[in-house]
This record gives structure tokens, sequence and C-alpha cells, in this order.
């Protein structure tokens, strides 16, 4: 199957692409809520610097490793190094565990959008209105059923085109209804003072936790250290210019994060006051604060439904490529039809997230490390196996397969401009900054046992 693989079409075929994946939940609901929580401007000034580095050097580095190989995640490792064959399976082993809990939150998405549709805005902008939604047994389980119902149909039957041509024209105007939000939001009385608490750093919150989440929240929005770029890079033209759709991928990405914590965190402090626990609500702090804009805007039970179906849109070309790796992961390695394979992680979909989404309400007892299992999934994905693989991917590259393999491989298209900063990222700080967080992730979930 490996024999004909297709290319992307057009200059900006691959990078729209790549967009499609990579901007989605991680941008809307993720990026502001951990902004919100850690600090604000420290938090982004810290992502920013990551992406620019980390992000960058690791992105190259997968996008790279498929273009060279025209192989997915699995065979991509093996075929340049057999003992490293365990490292596609390992980068694999992420869309297992974060695919169920993305549908649960699509299907979050999915419900807000019925409820302004059916007009119930002030509802929703009600305090406690997410909460009592989310502890029901019901309701979030019926949404989540039928998000991910409809991922996997459309990944059966391989209509993705469709999706992807659609959002082609709903992710502008997500970014112009982004906009639009944001200035609104921070015209709200109050607001100000979330402007400055999300572009001011203040130093003094500066903390191994903050660069542990800011590290964990750029491998999830940009799809790296879990095999996607390198898939996607198997279908990358040679005559692409690799590090320039890298820079765009990037600047896209992080451009649609910005402004979606422009939009959140501002309405927070004009709604909520600044509190830390206003600020500190976690996931579902777009949930709540969302509601409350639409809710004093004029026409904001349509723009609401509006924004809340381009939502819709981004989060699920996001997951439409989660379950499309999941299911060409387990057709390759059993040999299944594309109806089997679908149906197998169909069952898997529902069995993991069920319990997710139960987790807020009558299955709250189940609670690893005193987390939510949704939570529980996101810090063993995000902070731990992410690292883990990304870590392992620079030692492969810097010590292994070696840096020049990679920046030939950009050559075959122009100058690498960075390459030098490249070599020294990906053998030396990557790796080093790369154990130190670990270590201080699995010191942050043991105290979170003593606790
Ligand atoms: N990058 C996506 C987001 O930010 O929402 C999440 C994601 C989608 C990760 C698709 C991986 C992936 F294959």
């Amino acid at each position: 199957m490996e024999q004909q693989r297709g290319s992307f079409t057009g200059k900006l075929g691959f990078v729209l692409a790549a967009a499609g994946s990579a901007v989605g939940l991680g941008n809307l609901w993720r990026f502001p809520y951990l902004a919100a929580k850690y600090g604000g401007g420290i938090f982004l000034l810290v992502y920013l610097i990551l992406a620019v580095s980390f992000g960058f050097a690791l992105m190259i580095t997968e996008i790279a490793l498929g273009r060279k190989t025209r192989l997915s995640a699995i065979g991509a490792y093996e075929a340049l190094n057999r003992k490293f064959r365990f490292l596609g399976y390992l980068s694999c082993v992420v869309p297992f565990i974060i695919t169920p809990y993305y549908c649960v939150i699509g299907g979050w998405v999915l419900k807000y959008l019925t409820v302004f549709v059916t007009n119930q805005v002030s509802e929703a902008a009600a305090d406690d209105f997410f909460t009592n939604f989310i502890t029901q047994p019901g309701a979030p389980v019926v949404f989540f059923l039928i998000y991910v119902l409809l991922g996997v149909v459309v990944v059966r039957f391989g209509v993705e085109k469709g999706i992807e041509k659609a959002s082609r024209i709903m992710m502008p105007i997500l970014i112009v209804m982004t906009v639009f939000i944001a200035i609104f939001s921070m015209m709200q009385p109050g607001a100000m003072e979330g402007v400055k608490y999300y572009l001011m750093p203040d130093f003094s919150r500066f903390n191994a936790t903050t660069v542990l989440a800011a590290m964990g929240q750029l491998f999830y929005s940009m799809s790296l250290a879990m095999g996607i770029m390198i898939t996607y890079g198997s279908y990358m033209k040679k005559e692409a210019n690799l590090e320039q759709s890298v820079r765009q991928i990037e600047l896209f990405d992080t451009g649609i994060a910005f402004m979606a914590g422009l939009m959140i965190i501002p309405a927070v402090f004009a709604f909520s006051g600044g509190s830390e626990e206003a600020l500190g609500k976690g996931p579902s702090l777009m949930f709540i604060t969302l509601p409350k804009v639409f809710d004093s805007m004029k026409f904001g039970t349509v723009v609401g439904a509006v924004f809340f179906l381009l939502v819709l849109f981004a989060a699920l070309t996001s997951s439409i490529s989660l379950t499309e790796t999941l299911v060409s992961i387990v057709s390759d390695k059993f040999g299944w039809t594309r109806k089997k394979s679908c149906a197998v992680i169909l069952i898997f979909l529902v069995a993991v997230g069920i319990p997710v989404s139960l987790g807020f309400g009558v299955w709250s007892f189940i609670a690893p490390f005193g987390m939510s299992l949704l939570d529980f999934f996101d810090f063993i994905s995000n902070s731990v196996l992410m690292p883990i693989v990304a870590f392992l991917t620079c030692v492969f590259v810097g010590y292994v397969v070696k840096a020049k393999a990679i920046i030939e491989e950009v050559e075959i298209n122009g100058a690498f401009k960075f390459k030098k900063f490249y070599t020294v990222m990906i053998k030396y700080i990557a790796p080093v900054c790369l154990v130190a967080i670990l270590i201080f992730a699995i010191m942050e979930a043991m105290g979170v046992i003593t606790v």
C-alpha cells in the first residue's frame, strides 16, 4: 500500500491539510484555559519561545522523516533503524489516548451548538449551566456518541475530502469571527485587566509547571510527538519547501490560539472577575465564559450559533485526522478491512469515551491521582508520553540517523536557513530540556499522590 502514496496538490495543499489537523480544540479550547490558569502573559511568552524553538525543530524533523521514508510512523522509524521500531509504536499510543476524550469535548461543542440554535443563550450564560450539563448521566453521553459516530462515518466512507473542503471555507470565517469576538470581549467593562493579564508577563509566576504545561500544549496543538506529522510528511511532494511550510503551519496554529486567548481571557475578567477561581476553571473555561459574552451581545444567539458551528468544524477536521490515524494503524497491523477497522475503533472510542464523560458525574469516583478521567488522560498523553516520544525522536535523529540526514531532506528544495540552530536544538538543547521536564512531570504526579 505504501507504493502508491498520493501527494498533496498545489503549493498550499500540504500546509492547509496539516493546518486542518493542527487547528482544532487545542487552539480554541485548551490553549485559553491553560493560559488563564498558568499566569496569562508568562504562559503566552513561554509558549511562543517554545513554538519557535522546539516546535520548529520537531515539526521539521517529523515531516522530513515522513517525506524521506515515504512511510507513516511505525514504518518510518523502522526503515531508518530497526532498533527504533518501538518508537513508532510508542508514538501511535498517543492518539489512542487522546481521541476518546477529544470526542467527549466535541460532544460538548455539539451540545452548545444546539443550545444556541434553539435560542437558550441566557440559560447557557447562567453560572451552573455547564456543570449541570456535564454531570448528567444521559445528555453528555448522547452528544458524545453522536459526535463519535459522525467522525467514524466520515472516515468509513472516505469522505474526509468533503469535510476538508468545507473547512477551507469555514476556517477563514472562523478566524474573522474570532477576531470579532475578541474585540467585543475586550470592549466589555473590566476586560482591560484581562488583556493586561494575558499580554504582560508576570515573571514571578514563572515556574517549571508553566514550562511543562506550555510544552504539552505545543505538542498537542501542533499534532507533534504522535506520529501524525510523519504521516503528513509522507504525502508531501519533494518540490515543496519544507522549512517554509513548517513556518506557515506554526504561524497559522499559533495565531489562532493567540486570538482564542484574547477572546476568552478578557471575558473572564469582565464577567467573572479575575479571581484565581474564575481563571482556574480548566477544561470548562470556554463553555462557561463564551455564553456570557454572547448573551451580552446584540445578535448573540446568531453569533454564538455560527461560532459553535465553526468550532465544530475545526474540531471535526482534527478528530477525523485522529480517527483516520487509528483506523490505519489497526488495519495495517492486523490486515483488517476498512469496514472492520472502523467498527473496532468505534467500539474502542465508545468504550473509553463513556467513562470519560461519566467521570464528571455518576462515575466521578474514578479519579486516578485525584484527577477527573479526562484530565488524567490529558496528563498522561501531553505531559508524559509526548515528552518521552519527543526525547527519543531527538536522540534518534541527533545521534542515530544524524541531523545531517534531515538537513539534506529539507535542502532538496532550497537552503535550510536555520540549520545550525536546528542541529544544536535537536542534539543538545531539546533532549536535555525534555528530560528535565519529564522528571518534573513525574515528580508532580507523585506530589499529587501524596497530597
Ligand atoms: N492539534 C489538534 C488540536 O489542536 O486540536 C489535536 C490533534 C488533532 C492532534 C489531530 C493530533 C491529530 F492527529
